[in-house]
């Protein structure tokens, strides 16, 4: 174990050093000699998997299921976590989505490592530095493995506060490709069915809401005020209740919401391109009657909610780097056929730019969609504030993301310290989109 992970941060080292100059090694791999204190096995297997509704998929999975184990873990723990391949062909790695680990351990075929081959293995290794919800996934062909089922959530608790009473629970969603035909089947987990849960009344509930599909996904919660107390794992400054509110979440997106259980029934259900799910009935007891889904209910906004606080930076900080990018779209060949290509500053990876910062830069970027579908824009290893919203400064809570869902027309600015250097990088998380071309990196000089 110890030579491998040795070679493992070796050849992690060069190949960053080829890209990135004067970093230091410790810079780019994970907590190599403490022991950890958490370790985990992922297998990366096909496996024929049951829908709640009897239908059947091959599924890659992560131990035999999908999705993949949660890995739960306290904030300050040392997490180690092995990766091994039984059987996918192309090989499989594991990007820990949101999670701003050192760019050895970012799981990047082709960037921070090879894919890991049938057979092979490598090791993980990082400190549980942020809490709050993630979610973490294959980052080899994304786009076919993620659909196939390859990820699943990484949940870090705070260990600053007391243990409250609170049912937590974990709602992963995704939409499925099943083995008979074409069309995408939104679940919540194996879930196609409504699922009943039976909460007693008075109890504090937390639902982490994880977006893992490829569009943006309108969750409601029917029949009960809540507070939204995260986006992407990181705390709103004092949430309000909200009611009858639609929640948008970005592809690749996370958001916390919590609400005490009343004495009639709860209902969770979601909209997305790939379908509606039938959700989730929360209740005192297995009762039949389930709230309406209201279509017509408002979307929340996250610039505008909570209370501000004071940020490192902000709309008025100089800025050390600003980068305009345009996405878009065009048609152009990929593998020989004529397909809509998606495009950053009129280019298709890998032509797009290179975003190249010094380390403690501060930087500026803004996002410009001039095309007809939404763009979830996902920057791996840093957290970015978001600045402004189609000219609007956020008023609210400080709003941090790494899956920002840019819709069509929309201007975001978003701001982002330059503080885990290597090569990262920074894409659409509709990962069809990334596929064909919407990927660029950020690297540092
Ligand atoms: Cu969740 Cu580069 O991806
Ligand atoms: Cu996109």
């Amino acid at each position: 174990a110890m030579n491998h992970s040795m070679n493992h941060s070796m050849s992690n080292t060069i190949r960053n050093t080829m890209k990135v100059k004067e970093i230091s090694v410790t810079a780019l791999t994970g907590p190599q000699t403490e022991k950890a204190d958490r370790h985990f096995e992922l297998v990366a297997q096909k496996k024929q998997v049951k829908l709640s509704s009897g239908k059947t998929m091959e599924a890659w999975t992560f131990n035999g299921i999908a999705p993949g184990p949660e890995l739960r873990v306290k904030q300050g723990q040392i997490v180690e976590v092995v990766l091994k391949n039984k059987d996918i062909e192309e090989g499989v790695t594991i990007h820990w989505h949101g999670y701003n680990v050192p760019n050895a351990e970012d799981g990047v075929a082709g960037v921070t490592q090879d894919s890991v081959p049938p057979g092979g293995t490598h090791v993980y290794r990082f400190e549980a530095k942020q809490a709050g919800t993630y979610w973490y996934h294959s980052h080899q062909q994304s786009a076919k493995q993620v659909i196939k089922g390859l990820f699943g959530s990484l949940i870090v608790e705070p260990n600053d506060l007391p243990q409250l009473n609170t049912k937590d629970i974990t709602v992963l969603s995704h939409a499925w490709q099943l083995s008979d035909g074409s069309a995408l089947t939104p679940t919540y987990g194996l879930k196609d069915t409504l699922d009943r849960q039976t909460i007693p009344a008075g109890t504090q509930v937390k639902l982490r809401l994880i977006n893992a599909q490829n569009y943006p996904q309108t969750f409601q919660l029917s029949g009960v005020p809540f507070e939204v107390t995260a986006i992407d794992g990181n705390e709103i400054h004092s949430p309000t209740d909200i009611k009858d509110q639609k929640l948008m979440i970005a592809g690749g997106g996370r958001y916390d919401i919590l609400f005490t259980m009343p004495k009639t029934p709860v209902r969770l259900s979601s909209r997305s391109e790939a379908g509606v799910t039938p959700g989730i009935v929360f209740s005192e007891a297995v009762t039949h009657s389930t709230p309406a889904i209201n279509e017509k209910n408002a979307v929340f906004d996250p610039g505008t909610y909570g209370e501000k606080q004071p940020t490192p930076f902000g709309i008025h900080s100089k800025f050390d780097r600003t980068f305009n990018i345009v996405l878009d779209s065009r048609l152009g060949f990929y593998n020989g056929k004529i397909y809509a290509l998606y495009t950053i500053n009129g280019r298709v990876f890998p032509d797009t730019p290179m975003l190249t910062v010094k380390e403690g830069d501060l930087v500026k970027t803004t996002f410009i969609n001039r095309g007809w579908d939404h763009h979830p824009m996902h920057l791996h290893g840093h957290t970015m504030l978001v600045l402004s919203r189609n000219g609007k400064p956020t008023t609210g809570s400080p709003w941090w993301t790494d899956s920002l869902d840019v819709a069509p027309g929309e201007v975001y600015e978003v701001a982002f310290q330059a503080d885990n250097p290597g090569i990262w990088m920074d894409h659409c998380h509709n990962l069809w989109h990334a596929e064909k071309g919407m990927t660029m990196h950020l690297s540092y000089e």
